[in-house]
This record gives C-alpha cells, sequence and structure tokens, in this order.
C-alpha cells in the first residue's frame, strides 16, 4: 500500500530514504521546555566546560557590527594563522563549517555507487552517512573489544574501496591505538585509497605513543587529517575544523565546498583562538581533574567503563541503562545514550566543570540507589 504522506518518496535519490540522520544531544532548552527544570548539566555533547577563551570572545565582540557583510571566501587571515600554527603551506589546508562537513566533502569528491567506504564498528556516526549520502556502500568493520582492529580494517580493503575513515582517539569509545599498529596499517594502505584520519580530541590525549597524523602526511599523499575548533578551543557554535593533506586533494575539497562556508565570526575566533595556547592547555588540564573525578566516582559505584582518552567517558549499566538514562535527565543531567551505535547499555558522560561532574555523580547516585530500591 503507498503512504499517502509521502508524495515525494519515489523522486527522492534512493540512497537518502534509508539515511539514519545524526543525533545530536539533547539541548538545554528542551529539557527545560519539558520539565520545568532550573539546574540542568549537559553532559553529552563533548563541549569544552570552560566556555570560550575571553581573548576570543572580546575579538568577535568587537567585529559585531560587520554582520552585513559577507565574510573572505578565502578565509585568508584564518588559514594563514593556522598554517603557521601547523608548519604547513596554506594550500595543504581546507576549512569546514565544523570538521562535519570535511568529512562528508571528502565522500563527495572520492565515492559514489558502486564504490565502498571502510570504518570502524562504534566509529563516529558522520561516516557511515557520508558514504550512504553518495550511495556507497558503507564497510563496517568489527571493532577489537571497543577499539578500532586496524588490522581486519586494511583486510577490509577492496578494489572497490575509496575511503577509510578512522577516529584517534575515538568516538564514541575513547580508544586510542600506538605509533606501531598506525604504521603498520598506514604503509599497506593501496595508494589510491583515501585514509581520513579524525583527530577531533587530540589535543586531550597525552599518550606518549600517540601517532600525530601531520607527522605522516608528506610521507602518504592519500592520508588527511581531520581537526576541529569545536572541542579544546570551545568554538562549537562557529562551527570550523579543517582538514590537512597534499594539496591536489585539498583543492578538490575547496572546489566542492560552499562559497562562504567559514562565517566571519569563526574566521575571527580562529586567529585569536590558535594564539590563545594557554586557554587549550587550561581546558586539557581541566578536562583530566574531570575525568579523574567522574571515573573515580564510577568505580566507587561499581559501574564498569571504557578507559577514554577524549573528553567524555562511557559507561555500561547493562539492562538498566535507559531507565539510569531517563532518571537522569529528571534530575536534570544529560548525558548520550548510545543506541544508535549498537551500544544499548552504555551511556556517554562528556567530561564537565568540577560542579557539573559532581551534579551527575550526585544524581547517578541517587538513581542507582533508588533502581537497587526498587529491585527489591
Ligand atoms: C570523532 C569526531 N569527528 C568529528 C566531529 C565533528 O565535529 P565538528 O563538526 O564540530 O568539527 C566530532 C564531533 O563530535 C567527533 O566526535
Amino acid at each position: 500500500m503507498t503512504n499517502p504522506s509521502c508524495l515525494f518518496c519515489d523522486q527522492v535519490q534512493p540512497q537518502i530514504l534509508g539515511i539514519h540522520p545524526y543525533v545530536p544531544g539533547k539541548p538545554v532548552s528542551e529539557l527545560q521546555r519539558e520539565l520545568g527544570l532550573t539546574r540542568i548539566s549537559k553532559l553529552a555533547s563533548n563541549e569544552n566546560p570552560l566556555g570560550t577563551s575571553p581573548k576570543v570572545l572580546a575579538a568577535v565582540q568587537a567585529e559585531l557590527s560587520e554582520m552585513a557583510r559577507y565574510p573572505d571566501g578565502a578565509a585568508f587571515e584564518a588559514k594563514a594563522a593556522l598554517a603557521r600554527f601547523l608548519q604547513v603551506k596554506t594550500s595543504q589546508i581546507a576549512l569546514g563549517n565544523g570538521s562535519n562537513e570535511l568529512l562528508e566533502l571528502v565522500a563527495r569528491v572520492f565515492a559514489g555507487p558502486g564504490d565502498e567506504v571502510v570504518y570502524s564498528q562504534y566509529g563516529f556516526a558522520v561516516y557511515p552517512i557520508s558514504a550512504q549520502v553518495v550511495g556507497a556502500k558503507g564497510v563496517e568493520v568489527k571493532a577489537k573489544g571497543w577499539a578500532h582492529d586496524l588490522a581486519a580494517m586494511l583486510a577490509a580493503v577492496t578494489d572497490k574501496t575509496k575511503i577509510i575513515y578512522i577516529a584517534n582517539p575515538n568516538n564514541p569509545t575513547g580508544t586510542v591505538f600506538g605509533k606501531a599498529e598506525w604504521e603498520a596499517f598506514i604503509s599497506q594502505v593501496p595508494k589510491q585509497v583515501v585514509v581520513v584520519l579524525d583527530e577531533a580530541y587530540l589535543e586531550y590525549c597525552d599518550d606518549a605513543d600517540y601517532p600525530n597524523g601531520l607527522d605522516y602526511i608528506e610521507r602518504y599523499p592519500n592520508l588527511l587529517i581531520s581537526r576541529t575548533f569545536s572541542k579544546a578551543y570551545g568554538l562549537a557554535a562557529l562551527r570550523v575544523g579543517y582538514m590537512v593533506g597534499c594539496e591536489e586533494i585539498i583543492q578538490y575539497i575547496n572546489q566542492l565546498r560552499a562559497p562562504f562556508n567559514i562565517n566571519y565570526y569563526a574566521q575571527v575566533a580562529v586567529v585569536q583562538a590558535l594564539q590563545d595556547q594557554d586557554f587549550v592547555a587550561q581546558s586539557v588540564a581541566e578536562n583530566k581533574r574531570g575525568m579523574q573525578q567522574i571515573c573515580s566516582a564510577l568505580s566507587s559505584l561499581e559501574i564498569e567503563m571504557i578507559p577514554s582518552s577524549g573528553n567524555f567517558v562511557c559507561a555500561h549499566f547493562g539492562g538498566k541503562t535507559a531507565e539510569v538514562n531517563r532518571l537522569l535527565l529528571q534530575k536534570g543531567v544529560i548525558v548520550r545514550p548510545l543506541g544508535g551505535y549498537g551500544m544499548t547499555e552504555t551511556l556517554r558522560i562528556s567530561i564537565g566543570t568540577a560542579e557539573e561532574n559532581q551534579h551527575f555523580i550526585e544524581a547517578l547516585t541517587a538513581v542507582l540507589a533508588e533502581l537497587s530500591g526498587a529491585a527489591k
């Protein structure tokens, strides 16, 4: 029987019909509307709990009257500042409306119907979406525990593979791989297959064995490094991320991006944010303290976790997960359920300020007591 509300489904590109859109964290305003709560802690979107560098805020505020003008379409100043900071050429950098836009643009440049795009089980949700949007086949490779299995990802490459997406550290699991595993992988990927190494959480990872993607781009022209200003730099609302790689691929991405994809305030903010590395260091230190605060509380409550190198941690609640999430919301704490990743017994908790973390710990302690009382 035809669906009467489906006026255009025959016209829509078939691959679009099957897309499960990205589900973002619940906004604070939504929970406020639903429950009328005043104290809400949003620990659901891996944002920077310290906010934004005051120097960036001042620079953006000073430019508010420029709102009527289009920004520089080439984002010259922002790109130049980034090139200096990263010690690469501006022609090796593409800026995106969040790194999300760039992840999707790579798929549009390289993949289409009949092609394959490889990513890991529990990999970031945007990878399968990017493949699907262009009609390519997404190939999900089974994880090793909760982590990427790079050897298995390599083995999944066929002559149809166009792109491999990998996150290090990974979101949502927080797992990280080291240099030996990475080098064994990247050295064996066929030269025509593009590898996108997503380092959205790089700033938080203090593992001495962490392979910094930029160290490999000269040797591997098929390697693209993706990073963002949304996390440790505290600019998620402005939507700005970047990709670094060989000039030819960067040029294809730039050919495809929308004109003015980096808004003026994002451009101003990037220049200032790169100069305020103290703020980034402070954010990373605050994250480390918060991670300890949350992990030691979860341990005391005998909740199992996945050790994380990001600004979030996954905790397992077994069959009680949905109930724990529902009751946390009632107490004003928003965390992220991971059913969309097939992790139905896990919640991801973003690290907040000490006060937000404490709110979560108190709420969770009460929720678990309530649930164990109800079970008796
Ligand atoms: C692994 C990973 N990559 C990319 C992104 C996209 O970030 P943005 O579009 O804000 O740069 C995120 C956001 O959560 C992420 O977790």
